[in-house]
Order: C-alpha cells, then structure tokens, then sequence
C-alpha cells in the first residue's frame, strides 16, 4: 500500500515570525536552479514515491544534497517555487490551496514517480504574490481548488530540495506555451519576479527561491530495461553539451546581469527547459544580484542537461 507523507499545516505565519526573529533578516536570501526530472526522486526511494530503484543519477543527487544542507543554513520561512508544468495558458497563478494533498504522477514516467504529497502552503505570501502581479499589469489569479493535483515539476524540485517538506511553500505556474520554442514570454518574468520580490519585502519572509528548469532539453524516446541503466546515460550530442556548458561559464563567472543576454542565446541553441521562464523569474526576482551562482552539480537525465545552482547574494 502508498504510504502517505504527512507535514503539519496552518501554522505557517508563527513560524515565519520566529524563524525570522532568531536567523536574521528578511527578504530573498537564496536562490537555487533546482531541476525537477522525476528520475531524481525515483532514484533516491524516498517513502513518499511509489516506485523503487537500485539507485542512478548519483552526481546530481550529491549535488542536491549539498543544496540540502545550504538551504538547512539559510533557514528560510518559505520556500517560493517556479515550475514549468503548471502550465495556466491565461494568466500567472499561485497555489492559494493551504495544504495541498494528493498523488503527483508523471505522465510519461508513471512508472517512476507516483509521489504522495501533503504539504502548507504560505497563504498570506501567496496572495500578496497575486496582488503585487495584477498591481503591475499581469492576469494572475490566486488558485484555491484543493482538487487541483500538483504537478510533478512542482513537487520534484521541493522535494530534491527539502524532502523534509518542514518549510511552507509558495508555487507559482509557468503562464506559457509548451511548444513555444523561442523566449518570448521572458519579458513578463521580469515583472513577475519583480512583484514576488515586492511580495516577500511587504510580509516579512524571509525566502529561498526555486527555478524547476533543466538545462538543454533534447531527449530519448526510448527507455532502457532497467530505466537506471547509467551506461546508457549520457548527453544527446555534443553541441546540447556545449551549449550547457557555455551558460554554466557564464553563471560561474557572474555577475548574473549577463544571464540575461545568455539565457536566450541558450534557449534557442538547446530547446532549454528555460523557456518556461522559471529562471529568469528567479534571476529578476533577486534583482539580477552581481555575484557569481555556485554550481553544485552538473548531469544528463535521458539526455537533458540538468545544473543545480546556487546564487546567494
Ligand atoms: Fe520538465
């Protein structure tokens, strides 16, 4: 039988006041590329996930435990979350839900992620979120439908970063077009990080942030038998690698303001996950900060490239 993961909700506001008044100040003090491929999570057999594994993607798993410990460091209040799937073609909008319940399956790995979540939800950050996003311009919407099921791209990065799901979250959905293949909706992301950064000053959180984007994005379409084969695993190409590479220098030298320009020569020379705007989000959000990101771990999951990186200004 599906064991069921349970965190205490409802508390999230005391516990925001005294982890803020005892660590230190308010306000974005991290933030993390965190990739979601549900790999990750079936690799680590966490109780949460049905399915079992012998292991695979080791590198990037070593990589998200060193993000374990940082983010334990940094003790945040919430944990503000951008994930690609949660796909709201009209509109930005923010899980309002105060504890979200449910399974999360992926639609073409069901067979390696079916994970149990119940987790709270940061409710009074998540609708100042929406009402700083329509202040400056943007359709968003507070989402308060318990029966919405939490995407999997949602789930896999707050669980890659805090399996202990101790810490409220706020998730806000990619308002874009899956077969996009250019950076037209990077714009709005800008105002969008913009409005989440207005949104933590204005309740006093103090917030790490999590872009769920992998980096280049072409993939197999082929499994192997034992799906964590790892002498099968390996980049598409050569040009997809490189092209992970070049951004990845870009990010170890900093300062971040040159991501800009870097993002969507990335996406265009990768299909990058990007795209969906996770990462740019997250960038404006911290106001393009002038330091260098850490990059944690770098590895290929079906192909895609996959980076975990800090930016701690
Ligand atoms: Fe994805």
């Amino acid at each position: 039988m599906a064991r069921v993961f349970h965190a205490t909700a409802g508390s999230s506001r005391t516990t925001a006041r005294r982890r803020s008044a005892s660590v230190g100040r308010a306000g974005i003090v991290a933030g993390y590329l965190a990739p979601h491929p549900p790999h990750l999570v079936y690799a680590e057999n966490p109780p949460q996930n049905e399915p079992r594994s012998t292991g695979g993607w080791e590198v990037l798993r070593w990589g998200y435990e060193e993000l374990r410990r940082r983010l334990a460091a940094h003790a945040p209040d919430v944990l503000v979350v951008h994930a690609p799937h949660w796909i709201t073609m009209v509109g930005h909008h923010v899980n309002c839900v105060p504890n979200p319940r449910g399974i999360s399956v992926e639609p073409i790995f069901p067979h390696l992620f079916r994970y149990h979540y119940d987790f709270a939800t940061d409710v009074d950050l998540a609708e100042a979120i929406v009402a700083e996003a329509a202040d400056a311009g943007l359709v968003a919407s507070a989402m308060r439908d318990p029966g919405v099921r939490v995407d999997y791209a949602t789930i896999g990065a707050l669980h890659l970063a805090n399996p202990a799901w101790d810490i409220p979250v706020v998730s806000l959905s990619a308002n874009n077009n899956p077969y996009f293949y250019s950076d037209a909706a990077l714009d709005e992301m800008e105002t969008l990080g913009a409005a989440t950064a207005r949104a933590i000053e204005r309740t006093g959180r103090r917030a790490v942030l999590l872009a769920s984007n992998s980096l280049s994005h072409l993939h197999w379409d082929r499994e192997p038998d034992l799906p964590e084969d790892m002498g099968v695993e390996r980049p598409f190409d050569h040009h997809q690698y490189a092209g992970d590479m070049e951004l990845l220098q870009v990010v170890r030298e900093g300062p971040t303001e040159r991501l800009r320009a870097a993002i969507p020569k990335h996406i265009a020379a990768t299909q990058a996950e990007t795209k969906a705007g996770s990462l740019t989000w997250l960038l404006a959000a911290m106001g393009w900060p002038a330091v260098a990101g850490d990059v944690l771990a770098y590895g290929t999951v079906i192909a895609t490239g996959n980076a975990v990186v800090e930016w701690a200004p």
